[in-house]
């Protein structure tokens, strides 16, 4: 029986729960191992005027003190080489690593880290996107995506609307910190243990700042404690910093960040300014669209520009735009250089024109979902996006339709109507959005990947892809599609841990595509193997059974037996096949190789087809804001997605569940604080809200629609790591529905993240600017 679209438990289930789950600290101590931690820049934007360790180096237990003048080359950057790992001139951000530690003990580290004296000069720091701009402060030039004739399009346009939309960073909250562990190995060689999305990455980093070449580091992935974008590129930085203190003093060598210093130091989402304008009919379909995204990139490019590409690609969402100019700028500012997280620029470009979707409706007066219909890609026409992408195989009118009748959405929209005419105390808010998110790296050499596929003698199997664990369940997906490659059972097949000594020059394990990219790459290892296996198996049936001929076309393989299709009775089971083929010497050991087809991009003309498909989705939110307090619980969510066939549903129940909660936090309560010298005030638990069980929707229905027709991906799935995570905007389109309301003839505009403070201000204006009409009704009747 086939073990793929079944719910076997994820790999590590147990694990995670019993605690037998290793991560990089739960790995045993070796006796000489050293302790490794880092100072950082007590400003902003500093000039390093000098670096005294001397009363450092004296402390008891304190064995290396390391700056910028101990590395290679302490340049480096995953997209633009702008990045330096220890400070050597000028700091772009508070607690920027100035100075390595290496000590024995954590009380000698703790009075190193208190006696290292940093003097620098203070220099003016810019932190937001709006000083940014004023100072022309960029991290690379400014790039557009154009269709059709704006001018014409405004021209043909019943209404303009404008405006600007401001939409907050994330933090990635994994359980696990930034975490590394370097053992030194001979003739200067390393091997990393670390906290990464990235092995390969990291291993070229490490070598590339300590003089290194990549053959002599190999990293080792087992898991991640969450990654959730954060560990696709900033790993490195702890890894370098342990490997420098391993290579330097040939011990082992370990560094974990506190929760407060990786809050405090690491990159997070991006937050974006967004300005737009846009042309629609009285019947709201839009004529032209202009909108100019401003992302916050901080200190150095990092994913920057390609996080930008992804909002860009993303700021048409479900809806067809004849006539329309983006603009992505991605802002230099002197805050931790922002990363990669769930969605990677997709949610905020997505929820950029679901927040102009909301406007159109108030504006005429329509519901919002009848707007966003009128507007919805077709299926044969008003089916090409903006880059000149054809959405094939449009799902988005089967989901809009099903997802109608499935939430109850018109009783329900009549039932808040009239709960906000009778209710004083409370507010309701209904909102339907959808998603379109467009899957593959959107940077074409990203999609390739390798995969090591060794069968033993017992018939069983050990895999190894460049695919990373982060709790996604990738392993687990691949177990599968290896399995029913040999028709054996799952528990025969093993995930090793991911290492760049068995996969090389991996792409991290990120835009949803670990399992579509790393799966058909262990596909493409099994169907070698199995060739030769069914040649075998051929020749040995044969030599048994007189009057036929060898035939590798008739060989099946099913439930753990492999056959003859002539001669169903003569079966060996795969574990005899396997030590059969051992005796007649034939490699049992095979890589795979997958490199995605059909994808390409083109800056100069901003157009191309960069995704190999669409998972997409329908979702609708209900809210309850409390009128007096803010406060806001969601009563009810229903999540309809299309995620092809899946592979592991109940892996995927996970995903659609844990990314919307998480979109959820984004949009409701997480929110960076910071204070007037860039220090991150919310920098934990108790300052820093993620959403917990009492957050919850009420009612959270999760589902997809059944879809085999996606060809062109793995088994006919869909990737679905982070496409959820955008159906979490319904929310904020809810309190937004909400709060029209009460907000009279002016556009209920909002911040996102819409926490209870931002209700409440935007509740508390409509109810002065409702008193002073009121108050200037009573003065003309005077007059
Ligand atoms: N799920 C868990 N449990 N932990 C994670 O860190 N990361 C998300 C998503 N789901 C994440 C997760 C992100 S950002 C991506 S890109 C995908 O998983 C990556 O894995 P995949 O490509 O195998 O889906
Ligand atoms: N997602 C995640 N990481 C990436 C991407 C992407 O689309 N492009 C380049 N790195
Ligand atoms: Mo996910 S943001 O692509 O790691």
């Amino acid at each position: 029986m086939p073990v793929v679209g079944k719910n076997i438990p994820h790999d590590s289930a147990r694990g995670h729960v019993s605690g037998e789950s290793l991560y990089i600290d739960d790995m045993p101590f070796a006796r000489n191992e050293l302790l490794v931690d880092f100072v950082g820049s007590p400003f902003a934007h500093g000039k390093l005027i000098d670096i005294d360790l001397s009363e450092a180096q004296r402390i008891p237990g304190v064995v290396g003190l390391y700056t910028a003048k101990d590395l290679a080359c302490n340049l480096f950057g995953p997209i633009l080489k702008d990045e330096v790992l220890l400070v050597e001139d000028v700091a772009w951000f508070l607690g920027e690593p100035i100075v390595v530690i290496a000590a024995e003990t954590r009380d000698a580290m703790r009075q190193a880290k208190a006696a290292v004296r940093i003097t620098m000069e203070e220099l003016p720091p810019v932190f937001t996107i709006s000083e940014a701009i004023a100072k022309q402060q960029f991290l690379a030039p400014e790039r557009f995506i154009r269709r059709g004739d704006l001018a014409a399009g405004f021209a043909a346009a019943d209404h303009l609307l404008e405006g600007v939309f401001t939409n907050g960073g994330q933090d990635h909250f994994y359980l696990e910190s930034q975490a590394a562990l370097v053992y030194p190995g001979e003739n200067n060689t390393l091997t990393v243990h670390s906290s990464t999305q990235h092995p390969t990455e990291v291993q070229e980093i490490v070598a590339k700042l300590l003089g290194l070449q990549n053959n002599q580091v190999v990293c080792i992935t087992k898991r991640m404690g969450g990654g959730f974008g954060g560990k696709e590129s900033q790993a490195t930085h702890p890894a370098v910093m342990a490997g420098l203190v391993a290579l330097r003093h040939k011990r082992p060598a370990r560094i974990v960040f506190t929760k407060d210093d990786d809050m405090k130091v690491t990159g997070k989402r991006h937050p974006f300014e967004n300005r737009y304008k846009v042309g629609f009919t009285n019947d709201g379909v839009i004529t032209a669209f202009q909108v100019e995204l401003y992302s916050n990139g901080g200190a150095y490019a990092d994913l920057s520009t390609a996080v930008m590409a992804r909002a860009m690609t993303h700021a048409d969402n479900a809806y067809f735009l004849p006539n329309v100019e983006i603009k992505g700028v991605c802002c230099r500012t002197n805050l931790p250089p922002n990363t990669a997280f769930r969605g990677f620029g997709g949610p905020q470009g997505t929820v950029t024109i679901e927040n102009i979707m909301e406007e159109i409706a108030f504006l005429l007066k329509k519901d919002p979902l009848e707007v966003r219909r009128a507007n919805l890609y077709g299926e044969t026409e008003r089916n090409v996006t903006p880059y000149g992408e054809i959405v094939m195989n449009n799902m988005l009118p089967r989901l809009a339709a099903e997802q109608f009748r499935r939430s109850d959405y018109e009783n329900r929209r009549e039932a808040v109507r009239r709960f906000n005419a009778e209710s004083k105390t409370h507010l309701k808010g209904l909102s339907c959005t959808f998603v379109k998110f467009g899957i593959s790296f959107n940077t074409k050499f990203l999609n390739q990947a390798s995969a090591l596929v060794n069968i033993y003698l017992d018939g069983t199997v050990q895999v190894s892809t460049g695919a990373t664990e982060m709790g996604q369940g990738v392993n687990t997906k691949i177990r599968q599609v290896v399995a029913d490659q040999f028709a054996i059972e799952p528990e025969a097949v093993i995930l090793m841990p991911t290492s760049t000594e068995k996969s090389n020059n991996a792409s991290a394990t990120a835009a949803s595509s670990g399992a579509d990219l790393n799966g058909s790459a262990a596909v493409d290892a099994c169907q070698r193997l199995r060739t030769r296996l069914a040649e075998a198996a051929a020749k040995f049936i044969a030599s048994k059974e007189a009057d036929i001929e060898a035939s590798p076309s008739n060989i099946l393989f099913e439930d753990g037996y492999v056959f003859d299709n002539r001669r169903p009775a003569r079966r060996m089971s795969f574990k005899e096949l396997v030590k059969y083929a051992y005796h007649q010497r034939i490699s049992l050991g095979e890589r795979g190789f997958y490199a995605t087809q059909g994808i390409d991009w083109n800056w100069e003309t901003g157009s191309g087809n960069p995704f190999l498909y669409y998972t997409m989705g329908c979702s609708v939110a209900e809210v309850l804001l409390d009128r007096f307090t803010g406060a806001l619980k969601v009563l009810r969510s229903d999540v309809l997605m299309d995620i092809g066939k899946s592979i592991n549903p109940g892996i995927d129940r996970g995903q659609l569940t844990g990314a919307y909660i998480q979109g959820m936090g984004w949009v409701t309560t997480e929110e960076l604080k910071y204070a007037a010298n860039g220090d991150l005030l919310s920098h934990s638990p108790t300052t820093y809200k993620i959403p917990n069980i009492q957050d919850l929707p009420e009612v959270f229905n999760v589902d997809w629609i059944e879809n085999d027709t996606n060809e062109v991906n793995l088994l006919r799935s869909k990737a679905v790591g982070e496409p959820p995570l955008l159906m979490a905007i319904a929310v904020w389109t809810a309190v937004k529905d909400a709060l029209s309301a009460v907000s009279g003839d002016e556009i209920p505009r909002l911040h996102l993240p819409a926490t209870n403070e931002e209700i409440l201000m935007r509740l508390t204006h409509y109810r002065k600017t409702a008193a002073s009409s009121v108050t200037e009704t009573v003065e003309t009747a005077r007059v």
